[in-house]
């Protein structure tokens, strides 16, 4: 796992945007998974600018959101599928076809479900999965107990998350029970994670992911077996890890290696 911690929660937003458009921009038909929570909201914003100022073209991406209330319409205020037409979709020229937002309105769940996997897998597979990650250490709405190989199914919410969902609802009695959510195993499929979370309220669940042991009463812990993750952290979620020091010398290490500074790391100078 590569992990970067970074100063502040803006310079978290940034970094994460960038190795997005640097994706688009090396393969410009790629498929992303996307998020929604007060996490991404900040990746979201620079990536409509940078779509505006710098013409990062989404023409031919698509997308795949990880999770969606059950019971929501689409055009629920509060439906994820709301949430990305108003903080992404609405304002760069991705093709509405090509986005896709788990229906909680579906009649047949399972068939959904099941149909929503396939979809993935038609486009090939999804290339980056931007995730946020809850105070109980989920990823999507696998709540703790999940199973690790778990598929897109529907899932109840845990009392914590329903708590720290009641602030986009005006009250715990508003927030939804059941959402559909892609599952740990779907998410390990992706060819890369990246996972950003900011704040104090995250540091015990991003220790817990990092340098605790993979447990399904952690499922963001599951991303230890991925085989290439990004985790972004700014000081605050961070603030609980034991090896700060040791991830800020890969990191170190690695923009000396990538700016060609091969004899700052001792290569070259036997
Ligand atoms: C959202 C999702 C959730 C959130 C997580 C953190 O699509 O899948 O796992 O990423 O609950 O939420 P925020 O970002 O609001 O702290």
């Amino acid at each position: 796992m590569r992990v970067i911690i970074e100063t502040t929660a803006d310079d978290v937003s940034r970094r994460g945007a960038n190795f997005m458009a640097a994706l688009v921009r090396r393969k410009p038909a790629c498929v992303l998974g996307l998020a929604t929570g007060g996490t991404p909201l900040g990746v979201y914003a620079e990536l409509i600018r940078l779509h505006r100022e710098d013409g990062l073209d989404f023409s031919q991406v698509t997308t795949f959101n990880l999770d969606e209330y059950v019971g929501l319409a689409a055009t629920h205020q509060q439906s994820y599928r709301c949430f990305m037409q108003s903080n992404l979709f609405d304002h760069v020229n991705l093709a509405p076809a090509k986005t896709h937002v788990p229906d909680g309105r579906a009649l047949d769940f399972h068939t959904h479900c099941r149909q929503y996997e396939q979809r993935i897998q038609d486009a090939g597979g999804i290339d980056l999965q931007l995730l946020g990650i809850g105070s109980d250490g989920h990823i999507a709405f696998n709540e703790p107990g999940s199973s690790l190989g778990s598929r897109t199914r529907l899932k109840t919410l845990a009392s914590e998350t329903v708590r720290d969902n009641a602030r986009f609802f005006g009250g715990e009695d508003q927030v939804p029970r059941l959402a559909i959510t892609m599952g740990v195993g779907t998410i390990l499929e992706s060819r890369q994670c990246l996972l950003l979370a900011m704040g104090k309220g995250k540091a015990a669940a991003v220790r817990s992911t990092i340098e605790g042991p993979v447990t399904a009463q952690v499922t963001a812990s599951a991303l230890q077996l991925h085989r290439d993750v990004i985790i972004v952290v700014d000081e605050d979620a961070g603030g609980w890890l034991s090896r700060r020091d040791y991830y800020a010398e890969v990191e170190h290490a690695q923009s000396l290696l990538e700016s060609g500074q091969f004899r700052a790391l001792g290569i070259g100078n036997q």
